[in-house]
């Protein structure tokens, strides 16, 4: 299984970054391969001017289309995705994500903004035509505690419970996914189709 997962957080040290982090560190345990982008791997002028024809771009439409699923990750910004996001994805071709499943997590400096994944993040996932858009994971700052000296980061244990259900929950999705393509099943199927 192949996941592109993308940071939407503009920031070098970022909360969201520690959630993707960790989602792909646990999809590597799992066998599951991921390459990560960043906003900041795109020259932001390929951004700003739309530029489809970037070879950073590019690149990551190659990926995507190859990729069985994608997480996402932003931070809350004005009540919404990172702008910088929104962007990166408007050049992703119309139906970039068809048959592919999404995994959102998003941070933000409170709850009160907790459903900007629904109203923000979403229709932008259903308009590119993805198969599935998980629940997903929300966690405020508090509950992310950046690594220190000797110590790891942190999460605090209810979100890195909420965290790994939903990581159990995208592999399931992932290998459903797969299954209608795997010829070896079907030739092994004890039932009929
Ligand atoms: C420009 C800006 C706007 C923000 N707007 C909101 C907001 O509307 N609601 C909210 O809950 N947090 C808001 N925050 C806080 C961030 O969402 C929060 O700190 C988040 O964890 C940052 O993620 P990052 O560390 O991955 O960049 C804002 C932060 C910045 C810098």
């Amino acid at each position: 299984m192949f996941v592109v997962s993308i940071a939407g957080s503009p920031s070098v040290r970022s909360r969201s970054g520690v959630l993707l982090d960790r989602a792909r560190r646990w999809l590597n345990g799992r066998g599951v391969e991921v390459a990560s982008y960043q906003l900041r791997d795109f020259p932001a002028e390929d951004l700003l001017y739309a530029r489809f024809d970037s070879p950073r771009i590019l690149d990551l439409v190659e990926q995507v289309s190859r990729a069985d699923g994608l997480v996402i990750a932003t931070p809350v910004y004005k009540a919404s995705i990172a702008g910088a996001l929104k962007v990166l994805l408007d050049l992703l071709p119309e139906r970039a994500l068809n048959h592919k499943v999404v995994l959102p997590l998003a941070t933000g400096g409170s709850n009160a903004h907790m459903l900007a994944v629904d109203y923000a993040l979403k229709p932008v996932l259903g308009a590119l035509k993805a198969q599935e858009v998980l629940h997903g994971v929300f966690a405020e700052d508090q509950q992310i505690a950046y690594a220190s000296g000797d110590s790891p980061e942190r999460l605090d244990e209810a979100l890195e419970r909420r965290l790994l259900d939903s990581l159990e929950h995208f592999h399931g999705a992932l290998a459903r996914r797969h299954r209608p393509h795997d010829r070896n099943l079907l030739a092994t199927a004890r039932w009929s189709v």
